[in-house]
Order: C-alpha cells, then sequence, then structure tokens
C-alpha cells in the first residue's frame, strides 16, 4: 500500500497545529520532517525544539530527512526528540554502516538517500540494512521545486534492484510531487511519497483525500 508523508516545510507555521489536526482527521500514516543546516544545503529549517512541539501532539509516523553535515552527531538527540525514522545523505556521512548501526541502535527506523546528481547504485550496498531509501525528486534544499523528470527512471533502477534481491525497503520519494504527477512516481515503484505544497497549499483535508483517491485506483 502506498503511504503519504506530508512535508511540514510547506506549512503555516503561525498556525501549525491547527494544520497537524487537520491532517491527523485524514489519517495521514507519516509526517515528513525536513531539517537543513545552511551548511549541506544552502537553506535552514528547524531542529528539535519543533520536533518536540509535533510530537507532543500525534502519534503518527516522524519522518525525519536530515540534510545535514555530520548527521552522526545528531542521532540521539533527534530520537530524543521523537523521530521515528531517521534518513541521511550519503554524501554526508563518514561512516554510513556504522551511522545506520547507530540509528538502529536507539531503537528506530534507518533510510538513506543521495542528492539527484548523485548516482543512485551508490545506494546499493546499503538497502539491506536500512528500512527505506529516499529518492530524491528534487535537489535537496527547498520545498516547492520542479519535479526532476530523470527521477522516473531512477525509482524504476531502485524498483528493480530491490524487488530482484528479495529486499523489503521502502521506497520514498520526495519533491515536486503534486496530484498530478503522483501517478507516475507511484508507477514507477515508489510507495512511501512525500508532498509538502501539494498537502498545504490550499484545503488540506480536501487535498489529502485526492491524494488517498489517486494512491487507491495505482
Ligand atoms: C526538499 C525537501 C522536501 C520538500 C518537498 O529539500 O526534502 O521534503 O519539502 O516539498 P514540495 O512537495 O513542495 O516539493
Ligand atoms: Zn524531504
Amino acid at each position: 500500500m502506498t503511504k503519504l508523508s506530508p512535508s511540514i516545510l510547506a506549512a503555516d507555521f503561525t498556525i501549525l497545529g491547527r494544520q497537524l489536526k487537520e491532517l491527523e482527521k485524514s489519517g495521514v500514516p507519516y509526517l515528513h520532517i525536513d531539517v537543513m543546516d545552511g551548511i549541506f544545503v544552502p537553506s535552514i529549517s528547524f531542529g528539535m525544539p519543533v520536533i518536540r512541539s509535533i510530537r507532543r501532539v500525534t502519534k503518527k509516523i516522524l519522518d525525519v530527512h536530515l540534510m545535514i553535515m555530520d548527521p552522526e552527531r545528531y542521532i540521539p538527540a533527534f530520537r530524543d526528540c521523537g523521530a521515528d525514522i531517521i534518513t541521511f545523505h550519503l554524501e554526508a556521512a563518514d561512516t554510513p554502516t556504522s551511522l545506520i548501526d547507530m540509528i538502529h541502535y536507539m531503537g528506530i527506523r534507518a533510510g538513506i538517500t543521495v542528492r539527484p546528481e548523485t548516482p543512485i547504485e551508490l545506494l546499493y550496498p546499503y538497502l539491506a540494512e536500512v528500512e527505506m531509501v529516499l529518492v530524491m525528486s528534487v535537489s535537496p534544499g527547498f520545498g516547492g521545486q520542479e519535479f526532476i523528470p530523470g527521477s522516473l527512471e531512477r525509482i524504476a533502477k531502485m524498483r528493480k534492484y530491490i524487488d530482484e534481491h528479495g529486499l523489503k525497503t521502502d521506497i520514498q520519494v520526495d519533491g515536486g510531487i503534486y496530484h498530478d504527477n503522483v501517478r507516475d512516481v507511484i508507477a514507477a515503484g515508489a510507495n512511501v511519497i512525500v508532498a509538502g505544497s501539494a498537502v498545504f497549499n490550499g484545503d488540506i483535508k480536501d487535498n489529502v483525500r485526492r491524494f488517498n483517491e489517486i494512491m487507491a485506483h495505482v
């Protein structure tokens, strides 16, 4: 079953609680939380205090996407503030295997990703160790960008590898996903869909309902 993970980067932070309540009612399983440090990516988003506040008001799976250098320094802190899944960038990690071990040792799920310009094959050695692999469909750093068309091929490649090797790894796709291209993303092989602008711009409940409808029919 395909799952939706709304990215709160596109939320209105003055009314975040209200918007989370709407998501609560609409029954999405995940919340995608983009952490940016201004070094690995040009922008700075938010960190532990925000995640801690969100944790207090929801039982949803908090899917934390770390766009930061030296992620190993922060794993315990992100677990403590409520992360259920931590996804890190291969480009930012010195020792990916020990980082995955550390995340698991903390009792949570691990995800791994690369920037769109990094060969996707570099992730293959880690796929048996992680619960989720993230295929970025925009350059990490900002919401509201356009879906990079070549991403469909990367998703399909990843799906082929995972299936051929009998793995159960979830394939998440993140960036530029809207109601009009989500079908293609799922058909290419993704099963966890991140959407920021397409969920938070306009009527949240209606946006989620439309995603659910499409996702149920692909
Ligand atoms: C980009 C982030 C995405 C972003 C997606 O660096 O990783 O999660 O918030 O936003 P949209 O859906 O607006 O492209
Ligand atoms: Zn993200």
